[in-house]
């Protein structure tokens, strides 16, 4: 099967390459919209993406691979982004990166085998003054700790 954007994606396609002066410069926008709906980025959704755009499947492959938002596998449920940056560096971002480690039993860029979380670190969230921070899928956890980041975990089902 052919991969193709839904009809209403397609409409935003079109609402997107209106905003933007070549259609070159909505490559981000576009691949976030690809990711929304085939929920990852593969190999033929960059192929597709580059198709769209007239740029070459290499060009997007860079840029696939320079943005932590995009997924090159499909995530977990729960995608764990711990901000790896330097003020929550210096409040103790790497303690809670080992700790989620340990406790869920992966390493970086990895998924439990129940297909739950993802974990990964992303550079600054833009939420420094209440370091250290995370997200959650598209939710900000602030001033966390240890057992702050047991609490989400339970939480989350
Ligand atoms: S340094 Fe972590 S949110 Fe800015």
């Amino acid at each position: 099967m052919t991969m193709e954007f839904s009809p209403e994606n397609k409409k935003k396609l079109a609402e997107i390459l209106s905003r933007y002066p070549t259609k070159q410069a909505a490559l981000l926008p576009t691949l976030w919209l690809a990711q929304g709906e085939f929920g990852f980025i593969s190999q033929e959704t960059m192929e597709y993406v580059a198709g769209l755009l007239d740029i070459s499947p290499a060009h997007v492959y860079g840029v696939v691979t320079f943005y932590t938002m995009f997924h090159r596998k499909p995530p977990g449920k729960y995608n764990l982004q711990v901000c790896r940056t330097l003020s929550c560096a210096l409040r103790g971002s790497e303690s809670l990166l080992d700790h989620l480690k340990k406790k869920l039993g992966i390493g970086e860029n990895e998924t439990t085998p129940d297909g739950k979380f993802s974990l990964c670190t992303v550079e600054c969230l833009a939420s420094c003054g209440t370091a250290p921070a995370m997200m959650v899928n598209q939710k900000y956890f602030e001033n966390l700790d240890a057992s702050k980041v047991d609490e989400i975990l339970n939480g989350l089902k």
